[in-house]
């Protein structure tokens, strides 16, 4: 879109968040609130986006995913304050301005708002909602049909707090008008503030053309203000995820315990038990377990895999295999198909091919594994020395007997055994058996020699 820019306020202090941190970095299902709203400008097709940002606002940069322009708002005084703060950078004609704490609004429905805007060219597009519970939203105050004004909660009489159609803080203005309506507003009202929404009431006052679109999906336009609020926003956006996905075949067993990210992807006939977290990219295939207590970020995992109690990250894992109870993969793992990860066992920066076992109290790091390995319990890759890491190749076949260290950088050939409890130091060549312990004494009566 050629002729319109986006602007998200994200400047304010959030006080009524107490936080040491900006609210919008404040994370819903394994994403900040910033980043949520600019998913849904980018899938409405906006490429053009700035963000006003407060003087922690370096945290803010960090945090976004997306390349977008920053204005900077030094001293909070209001939203309208905020806009003209970024007014050398809007250059389209027409400006969709959007507040950084409405995570839930859809991509498809600020698309919806622009097409529209694009249709009417009115001043002001503006986005309206009736919602159950108005309290601490501005209320659209109409005459018959039509808009009269906005009035902020705080500057309302009793009569206007009845009101339940409330602005979502999400328009399209044409961007000259909008300038010069900032220009003009004061900030006599009972917050002290300059309000972005009496600018819109400056451009109805002075013969503008302002227009609203009424949605009545009133979970999209919630607003973050408090950590209850924050709460109950988590649980809202968990449940309309939860239903996609079991619209499309998966079962859930508890949705209410259950958080995914709205970018996961999850195949048919999959479970997912109870007390579970799904975030980030993470793609699942069909017929797969998963949990309880389960936390998998950005991950790939193949059809028939069994994973229960156990962290994942950023790693892949093939197809029907099994991992857990309590199981650790760390990033960069490729396990394979058909593999056995158990009980207390960790991997990380690993590959594991197909059909190799790891059942129990094992580490495996920074290491490459071939197919059919047996790992006996409590193998160890002693990858680091204090100072460097060093990577180990454990190859097809191969057989670590119990309790083995293999101090890396070393290599087991194929079919090769490690006697239990030994500390291998040198590579074991292919068929062999490798001992490196000491062997044992008996001392015959030594108990009664005791004094
Ligand atoms: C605002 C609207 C209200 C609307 C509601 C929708 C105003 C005056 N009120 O109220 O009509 O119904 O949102 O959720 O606009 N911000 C800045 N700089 C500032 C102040 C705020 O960047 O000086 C940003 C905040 O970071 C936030 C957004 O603007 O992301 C909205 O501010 P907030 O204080 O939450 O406004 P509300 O009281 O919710
Ligand atoms: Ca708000």
């Amino acid at each position: 879109m050629k002729n319109l820019s986006a602007l998200v306020l994200a400047a304010g202090s959030g006080k009524r968040i107490k936080s040491n941190r900006p609210k919008v970095l404040h994370e819903i299902l394994g994403k900040s609130i910033i980043n949520h709203l600019l998913d849904s400008l980018v899938e409405a097709g906006i490429e053009d986006i700035a963000v006003v940002v407060g003087p922690n606002g370096n945290l803010v940069k960090a945090e976004v995913e997306y390349d977008v322009k920053y204005a900077l708002q030094e001293e909070q005084l209001g939203t309208g304050h905020a806009v003209l703060r970024a007014k050398d950078i809007l250059n389209s004609e027409f400006t969709l301005i959007m507040y950084g704490d409405t995570p839930l609004i859809k991509g498809e429905t600020v698309k919806y708002l622009v097409e529209k805007a694009m249709l009417l060219k009115a001043d002001v597009l503006m986005m309206t909602c009736p919602v159950s519970n108005p309290n601490g939203y501005g209320r659209i105050i109409r005459k018959g049909f039509s808009f009269e004004k906005i009035v902020e909660e705080e500057d309302a009489s009793s009569l206007e707090r009845k009101c339940k159609e409330v602005t979502a803080g999400i328009s399209v203005f044409r961007t000259s008008r909008l300038l010069s309506a900032l220009e003009k507003i004061d900030n006599n009202n009972n917050n002290r503030e300059y309000y972005l929404t009496e600018c819109i009431n400056n451009i109805k006052n002075n013969g503008g053309s302002v227009e609203t679109l009424k949605i009545s999906d009133e979970v999209q336009v919630f607003g973050v203000n408090t950590r209850a609020q924050l709460a109950k926003c988590v649980s809202l956006f968990k449940d309309r995820i939860n239903s996609y996905h079991m619209s499309n075949g998966v079962t859930i067993i508890d949705p209410n315990t259950t958080y995914i990210g709205k970018y996961v992807k999850i195949g048919v006939d999959t479970i997912i038990y109870p007390n579970t977290y799904i975030y980030g990219n993470t793609v699942i295939g069909s017929n797969v377990e998963i949990g309880a207590n389960c936390e998998i970020t950005n991950c790939l995992i193949g059809d028939d895999t069994v994973i229960k109690s156990s962290t994942l990250i950023d790693s892949e894992i093939g197809k029907n295999t099994k991992v857990g109870p309590y199981a650790y993969i760390r990033p960069n793992c490729k396990i394979g198909d058909d593999v056995k990860i158990g009980d207390f066992v960790e991997v990380k920066n690993s590959t594991i091919g197909n059909g190799t076992k790891a059942s129990h109290l094992t580490y495996l790091g920074d290491c490459d594994v071939g197919e059919r390995v047996n790992f006996g319990c409590g193998t160890v890759v002693v990858n680091y020395d204090g100072k460097n890491k060093f990577r180990s190749n454990i190859k097809d076949n191969a057989f670590i007997g119990c309790n083995t260290n293999l101090v890396s950088p070393v290599e087991v050939e194929e079919n090769a055994f490690t006697a239990a409890g030994s500390t291998i130091t040198d590579n074991v060549p292919k068929d062999a058996l490798a001992i490196a312990r000491s062997r044992q004494i008996n001392k015959d009566n030594w108990v009664k020699g005791r004094s």
